[in-house]
């Protein structure tokens, strides 16, 4: 295989529909089927819904441990506040990068109470060595995400990593170059008119995926058929091609470099060991898990 082939569509996770929080509907694709990673992303959601009723509840104070949640709004407002004291808005094209490490207590919360909310949420697993780490956090609003228009129409919003155009690397505020994080993620929200195509370098052996949020997509040198709302998991070298159909596509391409270590996951931990899982627990109980 030389440096130009193509990733295959090797697996498509269809999104299901569950909810989270306190009652807020949401899709879940990566992370819907237990163990079925791509590591180190452990799970996306998409929430999108017109009707309040399906997320005025938000997601009220609960705790994360051992990775990190990024939150990328397309409409609506949430704000987020957490037990370090840091508040922020989330508005549209914002994204929350969440490094929950140790330990972060915090609530996610509407500040609507009507129309749209949309928007995504991701998590990242962290290395062992980095689990217990202080939490960090960090807002990005959409003014700081760089946007390149693309030549056959359409454009790439570029939120971690970097996207070549026109001979020039493109950095987005998330992993550049001098401040990469160890998982190295590439974050990219792609637009593209009907029937244009869109070609990413991922650096090899760096896990990849796709999850097409409007319009349908064909991917590779196959033209394999990636459906709306489900993720695309890609074979692990070579560049992304992919193809919008008819109505066009949005889709948010993710890849990371894995870490290849035991997933154990109870709820909002994600640790290592059981052991480390049960330590979570009674930290949690006991008002420690961010101490
Ligand atoms: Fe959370």
């Amino acid at each position: 295989m030389t440096t130009q082939a193509e990733r295959k569509l090797i697996h498509v996770i269809p999104s299901q529909p569950t909810s989270d929080g306190a009652g807020v509907k949401l899709r879940r694709s990566l992370g819907s089927q237990r163990g079925l990673h791509v590591d180190p992303f452990l799970m996306l959601d998409e929430f999108y819904s017109d009707n309040p009723d399906d997320y005025l509840a938000g997601f009220p104070a609960h705790p994360h441990r051992g990775f990190e949640t990024v939150t990328y709004m397309l409409d609506g407002h949430m704000r987020h506040e957490d037990h370090l004291g840091n508040r922020g808005d989330l508005g549209p094209g914002g994204v929350q990068w969440m490094t929950a490490a140790r330990g972060i207590i915090h609530s996610e919360m509407p500040q609507q109470t009507a129309g749209r909310m949309r928007g995504f949420q991701l998590w990242i697993n962290l290395p062992s060595r980095e689990k217990m780490k202080p939490a960090g956090y960090r807002d990005i609003p959409a003014t700081e995400i760089p946007l390149v228009p693309l030549p056959g129409g359409g454009r790439v919003k570029v939120i971690a990593g970097s996207y070549a155009a026109d001979g020039r690397e493109v950095q987005g505020p998330v992993n550049g170059a001098g401040h990469k994080l160890s998982t190295e993620p590439l974050y990219l929200d792609v637009q593209l008119p009907a029937g244009a195509e869109f070609v990413a370098a991922v650096t090899p052996g760096h896990n990849a995926f796709l999850y097409v949020y409007e319009g349908a997509a064909k991917v590779g040198p196959q033209d394999q058929a990636l459906p709306h709302r489900a993720a695309g998991v890609l074979s692990d070298s070579g560049n992304v091609r992919v193809r919008a159909g008819a109505d066009g596509a949005s889709f948010l391409l993710l890849a990371a470099k894995p870490l290849h270590e035991p997933v154990v996951q109870y709820g909002p931990f994600v640790m290592n060991t059981r052991e480390e899982i049960e330590q979570a627990l009674a930290d949690y109980r006991d008002g420690k898990l961010a101490a």
